[in-house]
């Protein structure tokens, strides 16, 4: 699969087969996330692996939308030092959003789905993961198979995405839309 069509395909997968990932499979996904690139190259992250079905149902209620790690075959949880502490770059955040979506658009490439849960509940989180209590974790990635194969062939919802005219600006915000 070109770089392009896993772009312009890509969905978000909430429901997955109980089928557990292939190991190369879930090796090739954490590689993407290393190759990422970052400000100065500072690769300021951790990723932690999760696959024990307990800790996946207790990762589920970290906040309102991440019920759908409950049935992921895997999860990894995206540790950063905390981006609210005093000083913090935003690249922090922004390096972080690459090496996932790299993660994820490799995962498409493999047949594998996945899709973000934002974790409201820090305190619970850093409990259930283990990670010091300078570090943070905005963002859990789940990944499995799609319980339905076909959700990664499916067309583009229509309105899905935004037209290209109405964010593109040339030259200036204001002139030439
Ligand atoms: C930063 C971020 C946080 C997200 N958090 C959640 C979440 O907590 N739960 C969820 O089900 N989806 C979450 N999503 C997935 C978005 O809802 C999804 O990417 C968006 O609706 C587009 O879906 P599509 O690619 O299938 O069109 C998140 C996405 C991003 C980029």
């Amino acid at each position: 699969m070109h770089v392009r069509d896993a772009v312009h395909t890509k969905r978000a997968i909430r429901e997955f087969s109980p089928t557990p990932l292939r190991e190369d499979d879930m090796t090739a996904i954490l590689e993407a996330g290393r190759r990422a690139h970052s400000a100065k190259n500072f690769q300021r992250w951790g990723f932690v692996v999760v696959q024990d079905r307990e800790r996946l149902a207790a990762l589920s209620t970290l906040g309102p939308w991440c019920g759908h790690v409950a049935g992921a075959a895997a999860a990894v949880a995206l540790v950063t030092p905390d981006p609210h502490a005093e000083g913090a770059s935003l690249s922090i955040t922004w390096d972080l959003g690459g090496a996932a979506a790299q993660m994820m658009l490799v995962a498409w490439e493999l047949g594998v789905g996945s899709c973000p849960a934002t974790v409201y509940q820090q305190a619970r989180a850093r409990e259930l993961l283990g990670y010091p209590s300078d570090m943070h974790c905005e963002v859990m990635l789940s990944f499995g198979y799609p319980a339905d194969p076909e959700a990664l062939t499916r067309p583009n919802r229509v309105g899905g995405r935004r037209p290209l005219d109405e964010l593109i600006h040339h030259e200036t915000w204001t002139e030439g839309r």
